[in-house]
């Protein structure tokens, strides 16, 4: 078991992108991508973040990282305000929390060679030069598993695994504690999954490493993740440890995307209960009112229009906001 300090505490996190028309680019509205998320993640943990394409997963993730200025709210990391503070200061947390992106072929720049890729947070930080930076970065290939023989070669002579390797190897050379791993194996053959998860968790435990791990459905963190947090169109629904999440949600959006993982025994298989979730995902324009997922609910009643339910604790470390959370087993599969 993790131990329980809060390594990032995440409080009403907001991030709104206006959307602009017009000659003068008058601000017509506002997409809600991120919209009050709380939440926290230990160190040392694996904290699986899901939810459908578009839900707001990576803005949340490049927000945490300051990547784009918040709307509002607090992103605590190591017990600083991030949102607060001050360039250098921030320049010098911020190295602390790295990113790796989905895609390993639209990351990596094409016209640098891996000593550049993986040297340039070096550079940038001005921490290393020259030589030390090569023998550096050919420490961090060795620690991801590509042979260090392979500097100054670019990122068009490698697989797609490998590349993703090579996205690892760039995160950590700035010694970061928590990575926000973006679905870093969707874009991956299957085959080639299991490496890179097994790569970060052997990179987790021996660096004592810290993940918030993006993934699209549950099926994909169940393996790593030791809690799991749900998201649906900018909000949390639901938040427990991974046995909790996946043996009794609470959550009917929980429960119909668990309803969509297959069951490795085929007796229980025959009998799973599917949910088909009606309609598309709302669009973050204008999301619905009340809870954002009543417009694809089946146990929706007309409070669920007019107030939006509380993310609320209703059993030690199981957070969920639905104002008939005790009311859902009806859909649940077993
Ligand atoms: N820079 C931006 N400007 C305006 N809107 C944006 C921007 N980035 C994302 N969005 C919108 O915010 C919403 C959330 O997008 P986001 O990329 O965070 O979702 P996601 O959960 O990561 O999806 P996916 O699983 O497809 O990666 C979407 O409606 C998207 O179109
Ligand atoms: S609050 Fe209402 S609409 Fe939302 S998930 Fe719960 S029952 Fe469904
Ligand atoms: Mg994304």
């Amino acid at each position: 078991m993790p131990e329980q300090e809060v390594i990032l505490h995440v409080e009403d996190l907001k991030m709104h992108f206006p959307i602009k028309r017009g000659v003068i680019q008058r601000t017509v509205g506002y997409v809600h991508a991120v919209d009050g998320v709380t939440f926290d993640v230990y160190k040392g943990e694996t904290l699986g973040l899901v939810g459908e394409s578009g839900c707001g997963k990576t803005t949340a993730g490049r927000t945490i990282l300051q990547l784009y200025k918040p709307t509002a709210g607090k992103v605590v990391f190591e017990g600083k305000d991030l949102v607060q503070l001050k360039s250098e200061e921030m320049r010098q947390t911020r190295r602390k929390i790295q990113m790796i992106f989905q895609d390993p072929y639209a990351s990596l720049n094409p016209r640098m060679t891996v000593e550049e890729i993986i040297g340039e947070p070096l550079l940038v930080h001005n921490i290393e030069h020259g030589k030390e930076i090569r023998d550096h970065v050919k420490d961090l290939l060795e620690l991801v598993g590509l042979n260090p023989a392979y500097v100054d070669r670019y990122p068009h002579e490698f697989s797609g695994g490998q590349r993703q390797r090579i996205g690892v190897a760039r995160s950590l050379a700035l010694k970061p504690d928590l990575i926000v791993c973006d679905e870093p194996i969707s874009a991956l053959d299957v085959s080639i999954q299991a490496q890179v998860v097994n790569l970060l968790e052997d990179l987790q435990k021996e660096l004592g490493l810290t993940y918030l791990f993006i993934a699209h459905d549950l099926s994909m963190v169940r393996h790593i993740s030791n809690r799991v947090v749900v998201m649906y169109l900018g909000i949390l629904v639901e938040m427990a440890d991974r046995k909790t999440l996946y043996e009794n949600p609470l959550h009917p959006y929980s429960i119909a995307l668990l309803s969509a993982v297959p069951i490795p025994d085929p007796k229980i298989e025959e009998k799973r209960k599917r949910i088909i979730l009606e309609g598309d995902v709302p669009s973050p324009i204008n999301p619905p009112s009340g809870c954002r997922f009543r417009t694809r609910c089946p146990l929706a009643q007309s409070i669920c229009a007019e107030q939006r339910p509380e993310w609320k604790e209703v059993e030690p470390g199981h957070y969920v906001a639905c104002h008939f959370w005790n009311n859902t087993k009806s859909l649940q599969r077993r």
